[in-house]
Order: C-alpha cells, then sequence, then structure tokens
C-alpha cells in the first residue's frame, strides 16, 4: 500500500512558488529547516461527531498531546477563546467571526446572511464527498439532496458552478461557509475591534 502524502508536506514540501512562500513565512517565525525534512508539522484532531458536534473532546487532546493545542469551531469572542483554553487550548483559530469584520472582502449580503443566521441555521451541505458546513438555503439543500442520491463530488461541483453563475445577487442560490457560530454574532466589526474586544 502506498504512503498517503503529508498534507504539511504538500503545504510546505513543493518546489514552486507556493512552496517557497509557504517556507519563508515559517522561517520568518524563528523555526529551522528541521521543520521541513518530511515530518508531519501540524496534526488536525477532528473531534467532531455526529453525537458530540461541539468541543468535548478538547480536553482529551489537550491532555494527550505533548505539542500545543490550537481550538478552531465555535469561537467568536473572548468567552469562547477563555473557554477553550480552559479545556486545554494555548490558541484559537476563528473562520465565521472574521467573515463579518469590515476588512473580510465577502459581499455585503454574506455578512448580512451571518449577521441574521441563527444557531439552527447552518447545516453540512454533502456528508460524503467533501462535507462542508454552510448557511442553509436553496443552494445547501440541492446540494444535500444530490450528495444522499449518489452524486459524484464532480457532479456536486459542476452543479455549484453552474448554479452560483447563473445566481448574480440571489445568495439563495449560492453555498455560504459558515460555522455554528454564525447564530452568535450579531454584528460586522473591524478586525481591530474585533481583536481589541477579545483581549480587552
Ligand atoms: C469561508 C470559509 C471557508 C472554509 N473552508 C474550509 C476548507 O476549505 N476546509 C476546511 O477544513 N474547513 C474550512 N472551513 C472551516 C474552518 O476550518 C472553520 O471555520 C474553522 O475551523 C473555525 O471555525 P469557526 O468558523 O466556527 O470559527 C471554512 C470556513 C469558512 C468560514
Amino acid at each position: 500500500m502506498s504512503t498517503p502524502s503529508l498534507r504539511s508536506h504538500n503545504w510546505f514540501g513543493k518546489k514552486d512558488l507556493d512552496g517557497f512562500s509557504h517556507r519563508s513565512w515559517i522561517k520568518a517565525e524563528g523555526f529551522s529547516d528541521l521543520m521541513f525534512d518530511g515530518r508531519p508539522v501540524i496534526g488536525i484532531a477532528n473531534s467532531w461527531s455526529e453525537l458530540t458536534n461541539c468541543n468535548a473532546h478538547l480536553r482529551q487532546v489537550a491532555e494527550a498531546v505533548k505539542i500545543p493545542v490550537v481550538a478552531a469551531g465555535g469561537i467568536a469572542d473572548g468567552r469562547g477563546w477563555v473557554a477553550a483554553f480552559a479545556l486545554g487550548a494555548e490558541g484559537v483559530q476563528m473562520g465565521t467571526r472574521f467573515l463579518a469584520t469590515e476588512e473580510c472582502p465577502i459581499p455585503a449580503a454574506y455578512k448580512q446572511a451571518i449577521l441574521e443566521a441563527a444557531d439552527n441555521t447552518t447545516m453540512i451541505a454533502a456528508r460524503r464527498g467533501y462535507p462542508i458546513r454552510v448557511l442553509k438555503n436553496k443552494a445547501a439543500l440541492a446540494v444535500r439532496r444530490m450528495d444522499e442520491s449518489g452524486a459524484s463530488q464532480d457532479e456536486i461541483n459542476a452543479y455549484v458552478d453552474a448554479m452560483a453563475k447563473g445566481a448574480g445577487d440571489d445568495w439563495e442560490n449560492k453555498l455560504m461557509s459558515a460555522g455554528q457560530i454564525a447564530g452568535g454574532i450579531r454584528k460586522v466589526l473591524t478586525v481591530g475591534e474585533l481583536i481589541r474586544s477579545m483581549v480587552a
């Protein structure tokens, strides 16, 4: 059986301009060439399950590994950050919260959809091929139906592209990635305001 290539190798090991940039960023932070000898550089532990779709496993992961754990998912403010640290994380990564910032270059309608989201407004569009959590809309439900009826990932991708092309300003027909924390985001902030509100 062939050994699958590591994600970190795809990121840092490539001989092209992308690989060069990724290595340069890490080296600029003071890491040595040892980082690039083919060893795994980062581990992603997806502690999500259908039954426990939140951070209940974070403390077990933090207790089980020696390297720092960066918690991701469902963190949008200082309270989430402190909670993640209390469970053993040493850093947090935020996605959805940054979508609703002034500086984020997504369309205003996408930001507005996040502000209007409730805690049950997101769904995992396709579960078999490439599961992504998105805001629930016509596009997401159509992708879910395709996925359940056995469509391939290529067919789903082609459908999503075609739908988005003809959609114009109609955001019901475009997929909008967002985490469950969208339901807790009420205001578009500047990145500065967001960070200051978290560390204050
Ligand atoms: C616009 C956007 C694109 C994303 N793309 C990916 C992706 O390609 N692969 C992936 O594993 N997760 C993706 N995610 C999920 C992020 O990894 C997730 O948001 C992150 O774990 C932080 O969770 P949070 O959004 O609740 O803060 C995406 C999230 C957003 C908001």
